[in-house]
Order: structure tokens, then C-alpha cells, then sequence
């Protein structure tokens, strides 16, 4: 009797081990703890043990089943676990896990929008320092010592000895351009700049510009208005109309304020009666400053001026994004709140 429970026990272990899967494992449950499983069926026998060995007997098929119990449930927990497992993995009717895409901030979205329709004119991408000198910032471009930019209120000064400050305009990228190459180009830089100005819904201490340089043997202020048509039609609308109004830049002869129809109105009278908010009513939109090469810049590169001549411009980034997106506070740009982020 004794030998036969060590081979039951062996047996049933072995078979325990060798099985994998839920249903194999409760078939072996079956066939040695059910009811006519196996080891049931020995405690049956116990009549025919003799009654001194009763006793040692029934203790020891008592630890059989116990052991066999054991084996069972621990390889049981084991399959159970894993087939939830494997149905997890399987589980195509659960919903995803969406994966959150990131995107460009409105201004790169802008600045590569305006850098890629002047690319398809022919124009080339060129960058300078954020971090520039008085010569560049104001000298190479014909602004006297006494123009109020170059006031400590109007300008970020980084140190006054040595004259570096934060640029407050990329058109010292023109001189810094023209004495590293030779006409004919086109050129276009964006980039930051920086004014000490009071923050409020128009104004920022730090904003973005998108700076334009043509220069070649027969440029003409013609070829300015037809550039900036182009680029006002294809980032307006192709209904957008255009007018230069003269103006003053110390680095551009002639130069100009170039403004835009207003989006909203379109420089007609609103249905409703009101003023249009955009432009107040006045129909126009002003959107960069351009004009002619001041003659004393290209002699200050090295230029002769007899021979070539060029255009130049300058917008600001932000209000070109403002007014193509209908945003009425330029901070929104800088507080990167992902909820106005997210909706460009
Ligand atoms: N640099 C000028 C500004 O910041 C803009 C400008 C650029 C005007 C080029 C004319 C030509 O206001």
C-alpha cells in the first residue's frame, strides 16, 4: 500500500509538471481528487488495510492528496495568469491608446509658411546672431548716434563699453550678408528680436521677424511691389489688395509702410452697421516696413553703388499671425498654454 501511494504521488506530480493550459490541469484534478478520481477511490481501500496500519495509512494518503492539491492550484494560478495575459495582448476590441501627436508653435508654422513661399521665388534662407553689436545693429545701416533706437529705452543693452546688445531688427543680417557675398541674391532671414517695450496685448519684449534683401545690377522698386503682392495674395487671399505709403527707415531710399485690405472687411462697410474691430474701420492693415537700399549702406559693405541696387523689407511675425488666425493677444504666443496651442 505504501509503495503504491509513493507511485501515485510520483506519477501524479510528474504529469502536474508535464501540463500546461487551464483545461489539461482540471482534467488531472478530475482524474485524482474527483469524486471517482484516483486517490478518492484508495480511501475506499482503507477496509482492507489491516488496523495497526489504519492509521499511518490514512496519514499518509492525506499527505498525497494534500501534495497533489498543491501541485495543482500553484500550476492553476500560474495558467490562469498567464492566459489573462495573452488575452490581454490579443484584445483588438479594446480602445487604443491614443498617442498624443506634438506640432509646430503657431509662430514656426508661420515663419516656415512665409519662408517657403519666398523660397519658391528664389529666395535663400540665411540666419545671424540674436546677440549683435551697435556697428551692425545701427552703423552699417545708416542710423545715427543720435536716432532714438539707439537710446538705452529703446534697445536691450548687454554692455554698453563694448556696445553689444540683443538685436532689435534682423537687417543687420543684410550688412552682415552683403560683405560675405557678391550680387545678384535674394535673401530672406527670420529670427528673433528684442525691444525693451512694456508687455501688453500688442507689445513683447521679444518677437519675431521675417527681414527680405534683393539686391542685383537692374532691381526696381517694381520689383518690390510685385514680391509683396505675391507674398500678400498667397498669405491672405488672392482678393487681398495692397498700398505702399511713403515712410522713413535710415537704411532705405525710398521707403514705405505697406499695408493690406483688411481680412474682415475688406475695406467695405459691415452688413451689421458697426466698425470692423480688425482694422477700426479704416480698411487697411499694416504689415512691414520696405523700401529701396539706401545707397550709404551699400557703400558701408563695399558695394558700389553706381552699379547695383536692391529692395529690402521687414515684418514682424507675430502680427502676421495674429491677423491670419484672428488671435487678439500677442502674450498667447509666448505662454504656451497647450489649449491655444492645440488648436493650430
Ligand atoms: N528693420 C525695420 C524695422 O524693424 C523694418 C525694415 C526692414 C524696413 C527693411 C525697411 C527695410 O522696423
Amino acid at each position: 500500500m505504501k509503495d503504491q501511494l509513493k507511485a501515485i504521488g510520483e506519477e501524479a506530480l510528474k504529469e502536474i509538471a508535464s501540463s500546461a493550459g487551464e483545461g489539461a490541469l482540471e482534467a488531472l484534478k478530475i482524474k485524482y481528487l474527483g469524486r471517482k478520481g484516483i486517490i478518492t477511490e484508495i480511501f475506499k481501500k482503507m477496509g482492507e488495510v489491516p488496523p495497526d496500519e489504519k492509521a499511518e495509512t490514512g496519514r499518509l494518503i492525506n499527505v498525497l492528496k494534500e501534495s497533489v492539491a498543491k501541485a495543482l492550484d500553484a500550476k492553476l494560478a500560474a495558467a490562469s495568469d498567464l492566459e489573462e495575459g495573452a488575452k490581454e495582448k490579443i484584445d483588438i476590441t479594446l480602445p487604443g491608446i491614443p498617442a498624443r501627436l506634438g506640432r509646430l508653435h503657431p509662430i514656426t508654422r508661420t515663419i516656415n509658411e512665409i519662408c517657403a513661399l519666398f523660397i519658391s521665388l528664389g529666395f535663400r534662407v540665411v540666419e545671424g546672431p540674436e546677440i549683435e553689436t551697435e556697428h551692425y545693429n545701427f552703423e552699417t545701416l545708416n542710423i545715427p548716434l543720435e536716432h532714438p533706437s539707439r537710446d538705452a529705452f529703446d534697445t536691450f543693452y548687454l554692455s554698453w563699453e563694448k556696445g553689444y546688445l540683443l538685436r532689435s531688427h534682423t537687417s543687420p543680417v543684410q550688412a552682415r550678408f552683403m560683405e560675405k557675398n557678391s550680387p545678384p541674391f535674394s535673401i530672406i532671414v527670420p529670427g528673433k528680436v528684442f525691444r525693451p517695450d512694456a508687455t501688453d496685448a500688442s507689445h513683447s519684449f521679444m518677437f519675431h521677424q521675417v527681414e527680405g534683401l534683393a539686391v542685383g545690377d537692374k532691381v526696381r522698386f517694381s520689383d518690390l511691389k510685385g514680391t509683396l503682392e505675391i507674398f500678400a495674395k498667397q498669405m491672405f487671399g488672392k482678393d487681398t489688395r495692397m498700398r505702399f505709403r511713403p515712410s522713413f527707415f535710415p537704411f532705405t531710399e525710398p521707403s514705405a509702410e505697406v499695408d493690406i485690405s483688411c481680412i474682415v472687411c475688406g475695406g467695405k462697410p459691415l452688413a451689421s452697421g458697426k466698425r470692423c474691430s480688425m482694422c477700426g474701420g479704416k480698411g487697411w492693415l499694416e504689415i512691414l516696413g520696405a523700401g529701396m537700399v539706401n545707397p550709404k549702406v551699400f557703400e558701408k559693405v563695399g558695394y558700389d553703388p553706381d552699379k547695383v541696387t536692391g529692395f529690402a523689407f521687414g515684418m514682424g511675425v507675430e502680427r502676421i499671425a495674429i491677423l491670419k488666425y484672428g488671435i487678439t493677444d500677442i502674450r498667447m504666443f509666448f505662454e504656451n498654454d497647450i489649449r491655444f496651442l492645440r488648436q493650430f
